[in-house]
């Protein structure tokens, strides 16, 4: 079937307390082994794309594999721009075949997030494109983690009309030096406080049991970048030495690599179809 939005998959997988992966992919590799997952798990996924891809071909590429990847699959899959940086991105992920974008204003005050947000939401919705904002920030590496409030998510989601909403909630991007703690009761009240599927950035590390407390709240996407591109390429490091002392086709040598990543998707998403409801 032909590509779809975030719009077919999250405003159900919400209403039934579930949430989505969404996988950072790269190469031929990695999406390949995301794709074989989520068809062995007969589940939805959103293949995204980290916007500095879209700094040369790889992005277009991406797009052409994921497009001919879907054409031949019952399930549905969301192809989508992440961490979108500017209105021209968000116009070249849309012409190139991107079902859904990012705009990433959160850097900026309340206000400009909300102004840049709405210039992007305009184009996409004119193409039929689904789009992602976030409030809050969740910050790169050791950056400060500036937690999202529900004063805040309501007036931005009725200013902009965005489809998804990112929100902080104590995560990082990357790995982290000790296991997060999730503020579950901040994910409450912005849960009750907006209908539209929640998104949460920096799954990486999270322990399984908060990521399912958030999902009971209304975190309906929840991104994994680092761990699936760390297992890839240490994956093939691993190959390398194994192979030491002979030559290896690149795509014999890459297969035990993505069987690895097969597994590891998996289980994200087989972990992320139910919640826990605490009190
Ligand atoms: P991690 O790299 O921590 O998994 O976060 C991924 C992400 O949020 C991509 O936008």
């Amino acid at each position: 079937m032909p590509l779809v939005t975030l719009n077919e998959i999250l405003p159900a997988a919400r209403n039934e307390a579930r949430a989505v992966a969404a996988f950072n992919v790269a190469n031929l590799e990695t999406l390949l082994a995301v794709f074989k997952a989520a068809e062995e798990e007969n589940s939805p996924v959103i293949i995204q794309v980290y916007q500095r891809l879209f700094n040369d071909e790889r992005a277009e590429l991406i797009a052409a594999m994921t497009a001919k990847l879907a054409e031949k699959t019952a399930i549905q899959i969301v192809l989508h721009l992440d961490h979108g940086t500017s209105v021209e991105q968000i116009k070249k992920a849309i012409k190139i075949g991107y079902t859904s974008v990012m705009i990433d204003g959160s850097q900026f005050p309340l206000t400009e997030n909300i102004e840049l947000t709405s210039q992007a939401v305009e184009i996409a919705h004119k193409a039929g494109v689904s789009i992602e904002a976030e409030i809050g920030h969740v910050p790169f590496g050791n950056g400060k983690v500036e937690l999202s409030s529900s004063e805040e998510a309501v007036k931005f989601v009725s200013h902009t009309n965005v489809d998804a909403l990112a929100i902080s909630i104590g995560t990082a991007h990357g790995f982290y030096k000790e296991a997060p703690c999730l503020d579950i009761k901040r994910a409450r009240e912005i849960g009750a406080g907006v209908s539209i599927p929640l998104v949460l950035h920096g799954g990486t590390g999270v322990p399984e049991e908060q990521l399912k407390k958030a999902i009971a709240y209304g975190v309906t996407k929840i991104n994994l970048a680092t761990e699936l591109q760390d297992l890839f390429l240490r994956g093939a490091a691993c190959e390398l030495k194994r192979n030491e002392k002979k030559f290896m086709p690149i795509d014999l040598c890459f297969k035990p690599v993505e069987k690895r990543i097969i597994e590891y998707s998996k289980i994200k998403i087989k972990a992320f179809r139910q919640a826990t409801f605490s009190s």
